[in-house]
Parts: C-alpha cells; structure tokens; sequence
C-alpha cells in the first residue's frame, strides 16, 4: 500500500542503503555505544560512505536534494536500529538548515559541500541555560568588533557538541531591538576560546553527544554572520525547527518501529500459560494498538514532509508541530508498551528494550517540547478559525454577542491572518 505513492526513486533508494547501515553497522553497535557513551563514528562513516549526508543538501553544493520526504525515510530506518543514532544522523540537517535557509552564495559553498560529503558534522546551538522553549530569551552576545563578532556565553544542549565541526550558534547582536534582537553566527570547531565544557549524563540517546558548548571571547569573522545580515536569526531559528521536526517525527516512528518489531519477535517466542504470549487477547491488543498508532505517525510525518517538499515549507509550522508531538507520543507509548510485553525481562538492561523506552523520553522534549508543538497548534487553528465565520450563523447569539454593564463584548479577537 506504502510503494509508489509519493515517494521517488532516490527517496526509496536512500532508504534502502540507510536501512542496509542500520543493519549491519547501527543496531549491532546499539547497545555498546549506549553503555559507554560514545560516538558510533563507525555507522557515521558508513552513513557518510552511502552518500547519505547528500540527502538534505541542495545539488548546487553537492547533495541530492532529496528533499525533508527522503530525509524523513532515512532517519526513520536509522532511527530503528538506534533512536541515538537517528538524532546524531538528523542534528546535521537541523544545523545545516540556517544555512540552507538564510546563509548567502558563499556561505554554502563554503560549508554545505563539506557537509554533503560527511567531512563536516554539524550542531545547532540555541537552547540556554536559562532560555529553553522561550527560545528568544537568549543571552549569549555577539558584539561587534570591526570585521569580527566577539561571542561570549555559554549554551546548553548542544547535540553532536565536540564531534561536529561546524556550529550554527545563535546570539544577541542588538539587545534593544524585540524583533531583531537575534543572529545566527557559524562558529568552526577550533576557534580560539570556544570549548565543551560539559558532557551530560543522559537517560537515553547515550550514543550521541550533548554538550555545554562555552564561549569565552570567541572571536569570528562578519564573514560568519549567517546571510550577512544581523538581526534574522529567531526567524531562521524557527523556520530551520520548521523543517527538522519532521525529522524528529521521523526518529520518533523509526523508534517506535523498532520497539514494535522486537516486541512482535518476543510475544511470538516467550511462552506462558504452554502457549506464545502473542496467543492471548490482551497482547495482541497492545501489538495491534502499537502498529495502529505507529502507521498513523508514519503517514502524518510522510504528509507533512511531502508538504515541505510541494514547496509549502513557510506554510508547515502546524503540520510540523503535529507530526512532532503525534509521533513522539506515539514512541514513549508504543515504547511503553513494548516493555509491558517483555514483561520482568524488559525491565532488565539485558534486553534490547530497556534502551528503546529510556531514548524515547527525549523525542517529547528536544526540538521543541510537546507543549510547545500544542501551544504552535493551537496559536494557528485560532487565527485560522477565520476561515470558519461562515459557521457562526449556526451558533446562537447570545453566546456571541453579550453585554456587560453596557459594553459590548466581542465574541473573540480577530486574529491576523498567518503570513510567514
Ligand atoms: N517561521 C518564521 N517566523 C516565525 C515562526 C516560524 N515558524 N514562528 C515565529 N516566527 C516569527 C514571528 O512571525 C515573529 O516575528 P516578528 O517579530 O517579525 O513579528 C517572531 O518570530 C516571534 O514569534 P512569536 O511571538 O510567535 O515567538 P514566541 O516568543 O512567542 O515563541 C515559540 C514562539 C513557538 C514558543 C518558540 O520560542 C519555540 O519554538 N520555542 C521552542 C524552542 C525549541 O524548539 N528549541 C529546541 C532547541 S533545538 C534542539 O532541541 C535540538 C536538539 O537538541 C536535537
């Protein structure tokens, strides 16, 4: 039903070759590189060697142009085998977009093929310490200093932080301004004071680096200001998360599928009662549940990365909200269940599935918590509600038009309409 629908040959044959790197040089490693926390460097050359770092990068500069669709297949099929892999696969294109999106001629011939080629990993530094989902509430500067910035600050959560190379780090370059307070500076690895201080001890995810990322005086070239232009970075910061949280939604069904599939494997094997567990009623209601729920993440993400792709991409916030916080959801559910079905076993970090529930958390929280994807939501069917007047012909009056000692009051605010 899934073939010939939507999807183009490059899209289908990238996601064969990532699903050939997830067999043989992801999952075997899993469970390794979450015990010692480190970088599978070894699946990241594989990915690299397969051309799959082209997937997001235009032609012009060496990638495929595939499009978000095929980067959603891709990271879907990594995110498999290692939801940890998944995100140190898919971080590149979120640290790349702000280039991709905002950067001038010769920023991406600059950076872009390196990226293209896997010579280059990428992070994308926004979050703080203390600026989290209210993203604008930055507080690391970028001061200008004739042809240089001079950035000082320290970020928080930087993925990929000490593998990757090139860093899309957004800064304060004017305080007074509310609009255009924000700028995003590419900083390389190597520039004098810039360091990783802190590598956090996580939940899950434990293949791939998160990192404090300090700035003690980092001095950079104008040159690195992205589009040369100070003042655009909170707009590409939320343009680039418009784009990669399909990306995070396809992590999400990769991770769920990957649950669903061992959970299928052990309910056919455990035994109970003289019978395989996947007998019994109640089982086969989580495993059905678990695919239902896990198709419909997949298609939501497939819609709104074939949407991007249609060239709706300033138009997506909604859709990439939803298939964010749907398919994250869905992942700690169906990852919730999956251990319910391995029953004491899946309890044991002996089992694969211990894994698959502790990497699933993060899906609710990065790129955006689910609160923040609700509250996207929300803000845009509100205004866009004003397509629906025709409807209040059929809603009684007094609820629309009610006085208050004598005032009016109106039904609801006009909300503008979207215009991004
Ligand atoms: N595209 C383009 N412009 C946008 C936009 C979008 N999607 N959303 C907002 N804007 C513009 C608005 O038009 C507005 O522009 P003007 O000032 O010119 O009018 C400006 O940005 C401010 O918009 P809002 O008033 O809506 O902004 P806000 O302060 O209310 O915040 C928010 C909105 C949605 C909460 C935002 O702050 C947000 O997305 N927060 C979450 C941050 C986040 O996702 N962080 C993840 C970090 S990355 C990560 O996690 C990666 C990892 O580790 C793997």
């Amino acid at each position: 039903m899934r073939e010939n629908i939507i999807f183009t040959d490059l899209a289908k044959e990238l996601q064969a070759k990532a699903r050939e790197i997830a067999d043989k040089h992801v999952r075997p490693g899993a469970k390794k590189y979450d015990e010692l926390q480190e970088y599978n460097w070894e699946a990241a050359r594989a990915v690299a060697g397969a051309g799959l770092f082209r997937t997001f990068i235009p032609k012009e500069y060496g990638g495929h142009g595939a499009g978000i669709l095929a980067l959603a297949m891709v990271t879907e099929e990594l995110a498999k085998a290692d939801s940890g892999f998944g995100v140190a696969f898919a971080v590149n294109a979120l640290g790349s977009f702000p280039i991709i999106l905002g950067g001038t001629e010769e920023q991406k011939q600059r950076w872009l093929p390196h990226i293209a080629r896997g010579e280059k990993l990428v992070a994308f530094c926004l979050s703080e310490k203390f600026a989290g989902s209210d993203a604008s509430g930055l507080a690391v500067t970028a001061e200008e200093d004739g042809d240089h910035y001079i950035i000082r600050g320290e970020k928080k959560w930087t993925t990929n932080g000490g593998v990757a190379d090139i860093y899309s780090v957004f800064c304060v370059t004017d305080p007074t301004s509310k609009s255009r307070r924000i700028s995003a500076i590419v900083v390389e690895k190597g520039t004098p004071g810039f360091t990783v201080k802190k590598v956090e001890n996580k939940m899950g995810i434990r293949c791939v680096p998160v990192v404090e990322t300090h700035f003690d005086n980092v001095r950079v070239p104008k040159a690195n200001l992205i589009g040369g232009k100070p003042g655009m970075g909170f707009k590409h910061a939320m343009m680039t998360l418009d784009l990669a949280r399909p990306g995070v939604a396809a992590q999400a069904v990769g991770a769920a599928q990957g649950a669903l599939d061992l959970a299928l494997v052990y309910a056919n094997r455990r035994q109970q009662f003289g019978a395989p567990i996947s007998s019994f009623q109640m089982v086969q209601k989580m495993l059905a549940d678990m695919a239902m729920k896990t198709e419909a993440a997949r298609w939501l993400v497939y819609a709104c990365a074939g949407a991007v792709d249609q060239g709706a991409a300033e138009k997506v916030s909604k859709q990439a909200a939803m298939a964010k916080c749907f398919a994250s959801d869905v992942a700690m559910e169906v990852a919730t269940d999956a251990v319910q079905i391995f029953g004491g076993y899946g309890f044991m970090e002996d089992y694969p599935i211990a894994k698959f529930f502790r990497d699933a958390k993060i899906l609710q929280i990065y790129e955006g918590t689910n609160q923040v994807q609700r509250m996207v939501i929300a803000r845009h069917l509100i205004r866009e509600a004003n397509e629906l007047e025709h409807l209040a012909a059929y809603i009684p009056n007094e609820v629309q038009n009610t006085y208050r000692d004598g005032v009016q009051i109106t039904h609801s605010r006009k909300a503008e309409p979207v215009q991004r």
